[in-house]
């Protein structure tokens, strides 16, 4: 009896503890590696010259336009050939748009 009933709290412990665990870490110099932004864009001179420079991007554009140059480029250039990262998880989202604000 004793042994059901702790179980069920370990199970519980396990539920909350689950429920609670704060968003994944994500380094988002990595992140934007992987997305592919410095084949387009350079930060310190490093990346792709078809775009323009990001060192100052945070200097320029607040998180809110940021935010909304990521998920929409057309919506701030409708000529844009940047493609969207719409599709990124919001935590991964919040660490770009954090990272490029930082940049200035
Ligand atoms: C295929 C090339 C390409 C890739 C990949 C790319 N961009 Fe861009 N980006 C551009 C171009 C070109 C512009 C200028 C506007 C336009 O024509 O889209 C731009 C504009 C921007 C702007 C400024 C928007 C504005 O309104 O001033 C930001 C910020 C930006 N890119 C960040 C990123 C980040 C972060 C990534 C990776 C997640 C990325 N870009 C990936 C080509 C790219």
């Amino acid at each position: 009896m004793r042994k059901k009933v702790s179980l069920a709290g370990l199970g519980l412990l396990l539920l909350f503890s689950l429920a609670a665990a704060p968003a994944p870490v994500v380094s988002a110099p990595d992140l934007a590696r992987r997305l592919g932004c410095w084949a387009c864009h350079s930060v310190h001179e490093q990346g792709g010259k078809t775009a323009l420079p990001l060192d100052r991007i945070g200097a320029h554009l607040n998180p809110e336009d940021l935010r909304a140059a990521l998920i929409r480029p057309r919506s701030r250039q409708p000529q844009a050939l940047m493609p969207s990262y719409a599709h990124l998880r919001p935590w991964e989202m919040q660490a770009l748009v954090d990272y490029l604000a930082g940049l200035k």
